[in-house]
Formats: structure tokens, C-alpha cells, sequence
């Protein structure tokens, strides 16, 4: 035994009962608990993969200049945002850079010590912080998931490294109003970390660009004190290459490239090129929304029909369901054992929203077809 930090069970692991559930009772199990992405990339992004010169030398870790250039083209292309070449940086995926950022953080401020993040949220946030030995502090949502920042408590603040904000969030799909935050970070001197991974699957709200798709960044209210964190992983099914970038701020993203630099975070060559092909092409993405907004509608219409109250998100792939009763277990459990389906319970969000269940449409159409089948009983 020791005294130290002991991990936690991985919550997915805790599925493993209600698994064997669907399988006993039916043999496939559709999986719809992890947000991991099935769809195929495309063929010009499989291709880049395979070139192996760029496997030979160390890559850079803050990503190769064509790499950088090609998220910053995308940034001004996509969101309407002029990012600076030095305020750009590459990321191993983005959960490494979650993850990773309060330990960063507290060397550049030792005088602070705690993590500010969305009381309903993705995990590696909270996870971060006690990776790094901070404080985690949930800051409340309010009835549409977006941050309460009025709540959080002043001595809080006084001590806070960092405010993360998620929009499009994951698990709820509400959307925050990224200039209130980004105004707030300023005010406090807190900096506001954005994770816009979902940012390509934005549902609601006014394009940032004339003729886009909705979705809107925390630096078109200016880039001081604040970085946006993207990744590949959904907008391109790259989950598998492990390839992001942040860009923000001029002192902050300048002193993670040199920290991440010295810790040797490198993005594979391979990978690079990969995220160059993937980053200059939009058609794959429009696709991508089209799937998911499609199998967000099916998924939905299932639930409707078992009596069950599941809203359309305002963006992201998941459905955010009310649980009967609030018991989120026991509607998981019903699930798999209805449908086949696995589902993850609210309390892996945090400790605010146990009556919730969250079901990723991460599947292909087909194994929705096989849900719909199993619930009209043919
Ligand atoms: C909100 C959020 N941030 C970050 C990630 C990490 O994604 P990746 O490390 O593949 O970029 C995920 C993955 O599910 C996520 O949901």
C-alpha cells in the first residue's frame, strides 16, 4: 500500500455489468457510451498517414510550420479569427493537454493552486487537476448548462489557474456564451481555457463567417487571456492519430510550447500531414454533420417512443436524457435490457447531474437500424 494518489476506476469500466446484460439478452450490443468517433476520414487524410518520410526526424513539438499554417487558415476560413503564427500551437489530441494543463499551469504560477470547471462536464478536467495535485473546483451550471460564474467564490478565484468552458458541451450540448467568459477571465485575471472540440458540430446559433455552419470561438472576443483548444478527432474521425491544437493567448500559448517542448509532446510526423489534409478540406466535415444530426434525430425518435424526453442538443453528438424518477442507472439498465444498448449514467459527468443518462450516436446507421428494429420487435 501506499499513501499516494490511488486512480480512480475508469467510469467506463463500470459498464462492464450492464454489457453482459445486453449481450445475454441480445447478443450484439450497440455501444453507445463513449463518444469515439466510427466514421471513416477521408482518403486524402488516409493517404497523408502513409507517408513515411515524415516519420523519419523528430517532429516539432509545437507542430511543423505547415501544420500550424494549416489551423490557422482553418481558424480565419471557418470562425472568422486571425490567429498569429506564434500563437498557435499542436497538441497529442487534446485529452493529453487537458489533462496535462494544471501541472503546466501551477509552474508558471506556483501562488495558485485550483482548476475551475464545469460542475456537468467531460471528466479530464476534474481529472487534471488532481493529476497535478490542485484543487478541482465545479463551478455550477445554470438550467441551460451554461457556467454560472457568479457563483464561484471569490477566495476561488484568488486562487484559480484556469476556468475551462466547453461549447459545444459535452455531455449536455448547451452552448455558453464564450464573450460573457472570456470578459470574466479578463476581469479576474483568471485565464479561460475553451475546449471547442465540438465546435464543428454546432447545431444552434449564427455562423461566425457568413456562409458557414453555426459555431463560434472564444477568441472572436480577442485572444488575451484566453486560448481555444481544437482537435481532429471529431471533426475528422482522426480520434485514432491523436492530433489538436491551441491557440490564444501570446504569453500562455508561448510558455506551453516551451514547456510541452522540453517534455517532448510531439505530435508523429505522420500525423501532421495528416492533420494538414484534413484541416485544408471541408467536404468530409459537412458530411460528418449531416450523419450525426441525422442519427441525433433516429436515436432521439427511439427514445420518444420508450416514453423517454430527449432533446435535440444545441450542439455536439449526444442526447442528454432526464431519467425517470432521476434513477440513471436503473433507465441504463432498462436500456440494455430493452434494446441492447448501452448508455452512460450522469454521475460519470459529475456529481450534479445523476438523474441523466448520455447516449453518444456514435454508431453507424446500421446499428441504429438493428435499435429500431429491436423496438418495433420485428
Ligand atoms: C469535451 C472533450 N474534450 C476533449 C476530448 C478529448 O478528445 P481528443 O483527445 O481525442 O482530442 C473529448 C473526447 O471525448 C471531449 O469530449
Amino acid at each position: 500500500m501506499t499513501a499516494g494518489f490511488v486512480p480512480p476506476p475508469y467510469p467506463y469500466d463500470r459498464l462492464q455489468p450492464l454489457i453482459e446484460l445486453a449481450r445475454r439478452e441480445h447478443g450484439e450490443v450497440v455501444d453507445l457510451s463513449i463518444g469515439t468517433p466510427c466514421d471513416p476520414p477521408p482518403q486524402a487524410v488516409v493517404d497523408a498517414l502513409a507517408q513515411s518520410a515524415a516519420a523519419r526526424s523528430y517532429p516539432p513539438s509545437i507542430g511543423t510550420a505547415a501544420f500550424r499554417s494549416a489551423a490557422c487558415d482553418w481558424y480565419e476560413r471557418r470562425l472568422g479569427v486571425q490567429v498569429p503564427d506564434a500563437q498557435m500551437a499542436a497538441c497529442i489530441g487534446s485529452k493529453e493537454l487537458v489533462a496535462g494543463l494544471p501541472h503546466w499551469l501551477r509552474l508558471r504560477r506556483p501562488d495558485r493552486d485550483t482548476v475551475l470547471y464545469p460542475a456537468v462536464s467531460y471528466p479530464s478536467y476534474e481529472m487534471g487537476a488532481l493529476l497535478a495535485g490542485c484543487r478541482a473546483v465545479p463551478v455550477p451550471v445554470d438550467e441551460q448548462w451554461r457556467l454560472d460564474v457568479t457563483a464561484i467564490d471569490p477566495a476561488d478565484v484568488e486562487r484559480a489557474l484556469c476556468l475551462w468552458s466547453n461549447t459545444p458541451a459535452n455531455p449536455t450540448g448547451g452552448l455558453d456564451d464564450l464573450g460573457a467568459l472570456a470578459a470574466w477571465g479578463r476581469r479576474h485575471g483568471v485565464p479561460v481555457f475553451s475546449d471547442e472540440c465540438y465546435v464543428e458540430f454546432t447545431w444552434q446559433g449564427e455562423p461566425a463567417v457568413p456562409g458557414a455552419a453555426p459555431g463560434r470561438s472564444i477568441l472572436e472576443h480577442g485572444l488575451d487571456g484566453v486560448v481555444a483548444v481544437h482537435s481532429l478527432s471529431k471533426r475528422s474521425n482522426l480520434a485514432g492519430a491523436r492530433v489538436g491544437f491551441y491557440a490564444g493567448d501570446a504569453e500562455l500559448v508561448d510558455f506551453l510550447r516551451e514547456v510541452r517542448k522540453h517534455a517532448g509532446f510531439m505530435v508523429p510526423g505522420p500525423t501532421q500531414l495528416a492533420g494538414i489534409a484534413a484541416l485544408d478540406d471541408d467536404t468530409h466535415v459537412r458530411a460528418q454533420r449531416e450523419r450525426y444530426h441525422h442519427r441525433l434525430e433516429r436515436v432521439a425518435g427511439i427514445l420518444g417512443e420508450l416514453g423517454l424526453d430527449a432533446p435535440m442538443p444545441g450542439g455536439g453528438f449526444y442526447l442528454w436524457v432526464p431519467a425517470p424518477q432521476g434513477d440513471a442507472w436503473g433507465l441504463a439498465e432498462s436500456l440494455a435490457q430493452r434494446l441492447g444498448v448501452i448508455v452512460s449514467p450522469g454521475e460519470f459527468y459529475g456529481s450534479s447531474a445523476p438523474g441523466y443518462v448520455r447516449v453518444a450516436v456514435v454508431q453507424p446507421d446500421e446499428q441504429i437500424d438493428l435499435l429500431a428494429r429491436r423496438l418495433s420487435g420485428s
